[in-house]
C-alpha cells in the first residue's frame, strides 16, 4: 500500500474507534482536530489519539459544556495562588474556568517591563490563536501540562502571512522566555513538492535568553524559526520537512528528537527532500550557531543535517544518534561552493546508520576533543549568566 492509502486506512480506524467513544462530541478540540484536513498526516496521529482521548472533565457522561461545576473540577480552590514579590501567576483555561480563555489575552494583561516573571499557566486543549509576545514583556512562562496535552496551534503560511517570518504560529521577542510542557503547531498544508510560499513557521523565538524543556513543535517546512538570541532546548521534539530548524540564534539543544516528515524516498532514487537545519551566520563575527547534544534524528525522507542558507552557516551535532534518512554526503551548501570555505559543519561521536562519514562532503568537520570542547554544554549559550534549573 502506498503511504497515503496506509495513512488514510490508518486514521479512520481512529476515527471509527473515536466515534465509538462518543469523547469527540464532548469535547469540540477534538471534532475540530479531526476535520482539519490538514491534520490528517500520519504526523499529527499522536495529537489526534491523545487530544481525543483526554477530556477536561474525567468522570461524567453529559454533553459538554457542562455545568460549570463539574468541568472546571481541575481546579483546587484559590488557583492561581496571588502574587508573590517575584512571581505572579495568571491561568488560561478554554472553558472558562479561570482567568483567561485565550493565550493572547494572558500575555496582553502582563505589565510592559514588570520586573516580576509572569507564569502563564496554560490547562488541557488546542489553543486556536495566533499569539504575539512583544519585545516590553520580558520573563515570561508558558506552562503547559504535557507537549501531547497543552498546544497552541494556527494556520498562516509565507503566502497568507506576508513572509515566512510572519507565518509564526506564536512569536517570541520578550527576553528570558520560557517554556514548558507546551506544543507549538502549524497546521497549514503539508507543501508538495515545488509549492512556493509555503512554509508555514509553529513558533519563531526572537528574544534573548530562551529556554524550552519538554515542549513540541510541529509542522513541516520552517517549523522552528530559532531567530536569534541564545536558546536552550531540553528534551524537545521538533518535527518538520524542509529546514525544520531555522534561523540564526545561538541555541544548545540537549536531548531533543527531531523527527523528519519528509516524502519516503523508494529506493534507488537520490532525491534528497528535506534538511534539519538551515542555520543563517551571515558574517564570521558573528557567534551563533545550533549545537545538537545527545539527540536523535529519525522519521521519513532522505534529508540533509543541513544546508547553509547564509554563508557562515554554523550547526555540529554531538553523540547524536542518526537513522539512513540522512543522505550519505550529509550537508549542502545551498549550491554555492564558495560558502564551503565559511560555512562550520562538525560531527563527533555520533552513532547510527546515518552517521557513516565515508561519503560526507569535504567540508564536513570529524570534531576533535579541542573543537568539540565549547558546544558540549550550556556554556556554549552562556547558560550559567541566565538558565535556570527546571524547577
Ligand atoms: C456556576 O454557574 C452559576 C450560574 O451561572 C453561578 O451562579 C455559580 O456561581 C457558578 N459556580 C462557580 C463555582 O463558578
Ligand atoms: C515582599 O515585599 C514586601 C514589600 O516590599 C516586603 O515587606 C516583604 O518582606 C517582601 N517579602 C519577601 C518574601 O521578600
Ligand atoms: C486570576 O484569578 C485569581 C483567582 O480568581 C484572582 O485572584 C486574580 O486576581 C486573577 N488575575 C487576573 C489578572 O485577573
Ligand atoms: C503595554 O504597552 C502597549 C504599547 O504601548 C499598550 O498598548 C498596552 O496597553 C500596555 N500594556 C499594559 C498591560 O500596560
Ligand atoms: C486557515 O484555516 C482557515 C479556517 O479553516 C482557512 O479559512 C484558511 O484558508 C487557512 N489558511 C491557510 C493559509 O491555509
Ligand atoms: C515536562 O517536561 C519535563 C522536561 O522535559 C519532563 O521531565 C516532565 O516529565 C514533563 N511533564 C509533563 C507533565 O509532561
Ligand atoms: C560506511 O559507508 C561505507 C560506504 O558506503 C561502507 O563501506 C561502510 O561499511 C560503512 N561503515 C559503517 C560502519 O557502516
Ligand atoms: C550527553 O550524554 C553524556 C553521556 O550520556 C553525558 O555525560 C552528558 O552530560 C550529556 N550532555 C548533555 C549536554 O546533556
Ligand atoms: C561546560 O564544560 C566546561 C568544560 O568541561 C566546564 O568548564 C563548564 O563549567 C561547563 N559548563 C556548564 C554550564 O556546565
Amino acid at each position: 500500500m502506498s503511504p497515503k492509502r496506509t495513512s488514510l486506512t490508518l486514521l479512520s480506524s481512529i476515527i471509527v474507534g473515536l466515534l465509538s467513544t462518543q469523547l469527540i462530541f464532548q469535547y469540540p478540540p477534538c471534532l475540530k482536530c479531526l476535520l482539519n484536513l490538514d491534520l490528517l498526516t500520519p504526523s499529527f496521529f499522536p495529537y489526534l489519539i491523545s487530544f481525543c482521548t483526554q477530556k477536561p472533565d474525567h468522570h461524567h457522561h453529559h454533553k459538554y459544556p457542562k455545568s460549570n461545576t463539574t468541568i472546571c473540577d481541575d481546579f483546587p480552590p484559590g488557583f492561581p495562588p496571588p502574587d508573590t514579590n517575584t512571581t505572579s501567576i495568571l491561568c488560561v483555561d478554554r472553558n472558562g474556568c479561570c482567568n483567561f480563555t485565550t493565550v493572547q489575552s494572558a500575555v496582553d494583561a502582563v505589565g510592559n517591563f514588570s520586573q516580576k516573571r509572569t507564569v502563564i499557566w496554560i490547562n488541557k486543549g488546542i489553543y486556536y490563536e495566533k499569539v504575539t509576545i512583544p519585545r516590553t514583556k520580558s520573563s515570561i512562562t508558558f506552562q503547559g501540562q504535557g507537549l501531547y496535552s497543552t498546544a497552541i496551534a494556527w494556520n498562516d503560511t509565507a503566502n497568507s502571512a506576508h513572509g515566512t517570518f510572519n507565518s509564526a504560529s506564536v512569536s517570541t521577542f520578550g527576553t528570558n522566555f520560557i517554556a514548558k510542557n507546551i506544543s507549538f503547531i502549524n497546521v497549514a498544508p503539508i507543501p508538495s513538492p515545488g509549492d512556493v510560499g509555503a512554509q508555514a513557521v509553529a513558533i519563531r523565538v526572537g528574544g534573548d535568553q530562551s529556554a524550552f524543556w519538554g515542549c513540541g513543535f510541529f509542522g513541516a517546512q520552517d517549523t522552528l524559526h530559532d531567530d536569534r538570541g541564545r536558546h536552550y532546548f531540553k528534551e524537545c521534539y521538533i518535527q518538520g520537512s524542509i529546514d525544520f530548524i531555522f534561523g540564526d540564534a545561538r541555541s544548545l539543544y540537549e536531548s531533543c528528537e527531531m523527527i523528519s516528515i519528509a516524502s519516503p524516498v523508494p529506493a534507488g532514487l537520490k532525491v534528497i527532500n528535506g534538511a534539519v537545519t538551515a542555520h543563517g551566520r551571515a558574517s564570521g563575527d558573528e557567534n551563533t550557531g545550533f549545537s545538537f547534544v545527545n539527540c536523535t534524528i529519525g522519521g521519513t525522507g532522505r534529508i540533509w543535517l543541513g544546508r547553509a542558507w547564509r554563508p557562515y552557516s554554523r550547526v555540529v551535532f554531538i553523540n547524536t544518534f542518526m537513522t539512513d534518512i540522512i543522505s550519505p554526503e550529509g550537508w549542502n551548501d545551498f549550491n554555492d561552493p564558495a560558502r564551503d570555505q565559511t560555512l562550520f559543519y562538525g560531527e563527533y561521536k555520533c552513532s547510527g546508520p546515518g552517521a557513516n562519514q565515508s561519503m560526507r562532503a569535504p567540508y564536513v568537520q570529524k570534531l576533535s576533543d579541542a573543537q568539540a570542547l565549547p558546544f558540549l554544554n550550556a556554556s556554549y549559550i552562556d547558560g550559567d549568566q541566565w538558565l535556570q534549573p527546571f524547577n
